[in-house]
């Protein structure tokens, strides 16, 4: 970590802790997406051991609402998470200075320079401190900073730090590693003995579902003809000659077979793959091994064990309208809450795949010229659920290589589009830009991270849009060309 970071963190606690010693009831505000809900419970947990009084709720992003109850409900601090930019002056207007921002999302150069020139230590945003808020660290990260300065009994919250950037996807170093704040992070999560790291196949229920089924129902590819086909994985993997049930008769899980039997695991996948497409089975192979991230305090029988299945549980409460159950599993309820999320997982499941069909079943939602891949939503997939179908799209082999735009028309009249790079999409456009500026000048908001972007626009202005993403989208170049 920097010293300029360091010192940055040291101002920001000393106002938190004073904050808290006065005796203030303090009001954390997240972002419901699964880092939102990550960051905001990692920064309810430090100030739950302070013996401070707090409360915290989500929303779907800062707008004149949010800000309007902040003025209005009468709390007498708060602390944003994982909120984008902008509303630092709406917010001292507001409420003068009882606030402070963590965040991680890229702030345009302009209105950066504007922010800093008014922010009296109150804004927490790695890219201040030439840190890749993308790439690096998460919102759930720079909360766990905040939490570890304000206290070092609070590095336990590490192996929520590491849920948070896996929700973002900040596995993007070799083979689904770590890179920057993210792994020192994690480095100290290992240290104390609370996660683990291996290379596997990164599939979910890796110590509770038979093989053939946390395939055909992993949420981290999209393969078309296997993803939810329960009989095509069995008859894939059984004629592969892979041993689906131990002597007993009971199915074996991924925890169980030997590395020899993984490597044929994934050439069954691979060379399914390949009948459609010989370059994309390669990327398949590829894909599908990684770190995965096991939280060794979480029970074998949960979805909690696997970071990357306690992220996909988040995001799902979180896109269901229940980011409260999200908070209550991430501050430590293993009963009621743990036992609604994994309801909400379920049905959540049920919904995206019904999503999906929708948008398959008519070939005209689905435009793809080379570059780009747009997914036209309308009517058939509901808001809250576009980000978590352009995650799941971007994970399928047959899209490779390109920027993907879902849209979905959003219940007040407005646009609202999701985007994402695919499987090893080499452009170097940055999609938080692209959205920003596209839809900023369209009167629209937009923004995000380089990977994994979002923007609403008004109506009218689609016809617009769409040409203006995909014009910067071809002028954007192969990074290592
Ligand atoms: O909604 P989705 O999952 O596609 O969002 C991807 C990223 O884009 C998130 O980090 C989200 O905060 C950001 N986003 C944004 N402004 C929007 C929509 C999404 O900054 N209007």
């Amino acid at each position: 970590m920097s010293d300029r970071l360091a010192d940055a963190l040291k101002q920001f606690c000393a106002k938190l802790r004073e904050v808290v010693e006065g005796g203030n009831e303090v009001a954390i505000i997240s972002h419901l997406d699964a880092d939102g809900i990550t960051s905001g419970s990692v920064m309810a947990t430090a100030l739950r051991r302070m013996g401070a009084r707090y409360s915290v709720r989500t929303v779907s992003g800062m707008n004149a609402s949010v800000l309007e109850s902040i003025k209005t409900d009468g709390r007498d601090f708060y602390i944003i998470t994982d909120l984008g930019w902008g509303w630092t002056f709406p917010l001292r207007n507001a409420i003068g200075d009882k606030w402070l921002i963590i965040d991680h999302h890229q702030v345009p150069e302009i209105e950066a320079s504007k922010e800093r020139q008014h922010d009296d230590g109150q804004i927490l945003n790695p890219w201040n401190y030439g840190i890749d808020g993308g790439r690096e660290v998460s919102a759930g990260g720079m909360a766990y900073m905040v939490a570890t300065t304000l206290d070092s009994k609070n590095r336990d919250l590490s192996a929520m730090a590491t849920v948070s950037a896996l929700a973002d996807r900040q596995d993007q170093g070799d083979k689904k590693s770590f890179v920057g704040l993210n792994a020192e992070i994690l480095k100290t999560a290992q240290s104390l003995g609370i996660v683990t790291v291996d290379l596997d196949i990164i599939l979910g229920g890796r110590e509770t579902s038979p093989v053939h089924e946390a395939l055909a129902y992993s949420l981290f590819h999209y393969i078309e003809g296997l993803t939810w086909n329960r009989e095509g994985c069995y008859l894939l993997l059984k004629n592969a000659g892979i041993k689906l049930r131990d002597n007993n008769g009971r199915w074996r899980v991924l925890a169980e077979f030997s590395q020899e039997e993984k490597t044929s695991i994934v050439e069954a996948i691979a060379n399914f793959v390949a009948k459609s497409d010989k370059k994309s089975s390669d990327i398949m192979r590829d894909d599908l091994l990684g770190y995965v991230y096991t939280l060794t305090r979480e029970d074998r029988r949960t979805q909690l064990r696997d970071a990357r299945e306690f992220s996909s549980l988040l995001n799902a409460c979180g896109r269901k309208g229940s980011a409260g159950v999200g908070i209550a599993i991430c501050m430590g309820d293993r009963n009621t809450a743990l036992n609604a999320g994994e309801e909400i997982m379920s049905s959540f499941k049920v919904t995206l795949r019904n999503s999906l069909s929708n948008i398959f079943a008519e070939k005209w939602r689905l435009s793809d010229d080379g570059k780009t891949v747009f997914v036209n939503g309308d009517g058939v997939l509901e808001e809250d659920m576009l980000g978590a179908v352009s995650t799941l799209l971007s994970r399928s082999p047959s899209f490779r290589g390109k920027l993907l735009f879902a849209r979905t028309l959003s219940s007040n009249g407005t646009y609202k589009f999701s985007s994402r790079k695919c499987i090893d999409c080499q452009l170097e456009a940055n999609l938080g830009i692209l959205m920003q500026e596209c839809a900023g000048a369209l009167n629209g908001e937009g923004g995000g991270h380089s990977e994994a972007a979002g923007c609403t626009i008004p109506n009218h202005a689609l016809e617009s849009f769409i040409p203006c993403i995909k014009a910067k989208a071809n002028d954007s170049e192969v990074t290592n060309a």
